[in-house]
């Protein structure tokens, strides 16, 4: 059967019957953030038309400014998803803590985290921009934070959102990691890329050199071999590419392969790293196992890692699975030298 033309709420009922004992609400659950994705790529469209582009005078709780769409990003998903009854809670990049379900309000099995609005330096220059969001289950009927904090690798579900030139949606439930892409005619997400599958071989590498000198060896190492090209110990030419929304340099390497990083270097020891374990580390980290790649700290595969609070940041580093294997292996040499502690295992990288 070709899957062409099967809409997202069509996919995801055909899923559904994996699972004998589902009640439905997730189904309306992933309806619901569809929804919400397809009001945010709306807003997102009309741009300044819509007089909603620029910052606004708040700042999150990681010290960034919040732009006008972060925020309106952010109230789309809780309007969309607070009172439809299949969220016990939820949490995201732009509130402080976990947001709890009105009392009254009917309340589900589902923890829904997000990053409303990712990549939000793109916004004022008209470039990509993406929704990241995972979904866990639970049985607490007032979930707090610690309900949250469960390893990657319990997630039911994971996906973004990538405001493109095309709107795509492309999310896995555990049996690898499909894309939909947005019909403004119809309004709907179509199945257009089933099975995405990360090339396992790769020439190319997202990111942002400018950190360069602080990178650990592991990092800078693999990077300057790259960057010899043939002459160097990988003989062939590399291309680097930085969009600087993570949705974006994802999406670009679930597609044709290579090699995201956000890296520990030596600015970011006290936070942990960049990008946050809750909301951009796991899911994409599931989306890009399901699709064949790899996805570590360097150090630990990042679905095995312990969350210890809802915003934690990590290093993060993904992709195709020949460059990650050399990535791994400058890790442990490195570890070994140095005493530091190296556990990554998965099926690719043993
Ligand atoms: O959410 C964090 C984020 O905006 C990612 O989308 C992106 O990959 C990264 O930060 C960009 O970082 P930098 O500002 O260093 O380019
Ligand atoms: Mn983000």
């Amino acid at each position: 059967m070709t899957h062409f033309g099967v809409t997202l709420s069509q996919f995801i009922m055909e899923e559904q019957r994996r699972f004998p004992e589902a009640t439905g609400n997730f189904t309306l659950l992933l309806n619901d953030i569809a929804v919400s994705c397809k009001m945010i790529a709306a807003a997102v469209q009309k741009g300044q038309l819509a007089n909603i582009l620029g910052a606004t005078d708040n700042e999150n709780c990681q010290g960034e400014t919040q732009q006008i769409l972060d925020v309106i990003a952010n109230d789309l998903f809780i309007k969309n998803n607070a009172k439809r009854g299949h969220v016990a809670a939820m949490a995201s990049e732009e509130m402080d803590d976990v947001y709890e379900i009105p009392k009254g309000s009917p309340r589900g099995s589902y923890l829904l985290i997000f990053d409303p609005l990712d990549g939000s330096s793109n916004i004022e220059i008209n470039g990509p921009i993406g929704t990241i969001f995972s979904i866990l289950k639970t049985d607490k009927e007032n979930p707090t934070e610690a309900d949250f904090l469960k390893e990657g690798v319990e997630q039911v579900c994971a996906g973004y959102c990538l405001y493109g030139s095309a709107t795509m949606m492309v999310l896995t439930i555990g049996f690898g990691t499909h894309g939909f892409t947005l019909d403004p005619a119809i309004g709907e997400f179509i199945l257009t890329h089933p099975n995405m599958t990360i090339p396992k071989e790769t020439a190319e590498y997202a990111i942002n050199h400018s950190n360069r000198n602080l990178w650990e060896p592991p990092m800078r190492d693999y990077v300057e071999a790259c960057d010899l090209g043939k002459e160097g110990p990988r003989k062939k030419k590399y291309t680097m590419r930085w969009v600087g929304a993570m949705v974006m340099d994802i999406h670009r390497l679930i597609q044709r392969g290579g090699i995201f990083a956000y890296p520990m270097d030596s600015s970011l020891t006290e936070k942990g790293g960049r990008l946050r374990l809750m909301y951009e580390a796991n899911p994409m980290a599931l989306l890009v196992e399901q699709a064949g790649g790899i996805a570590s700290t360097g150090y630990e595969r990042i679905l095995n890692l312990d969350p210890q609070h809802l915003h934690q940041r990590v290093p993060v580093i993904m992709g195709s699975t020949e460059d990650m294997t050399i990535i791994l292996d400058n890790h442990k040499s490195y570890a070994k030298e140095t005493g530091k502690e190296f556990t990554h295992k998965c099926e690719q990288y043993q």
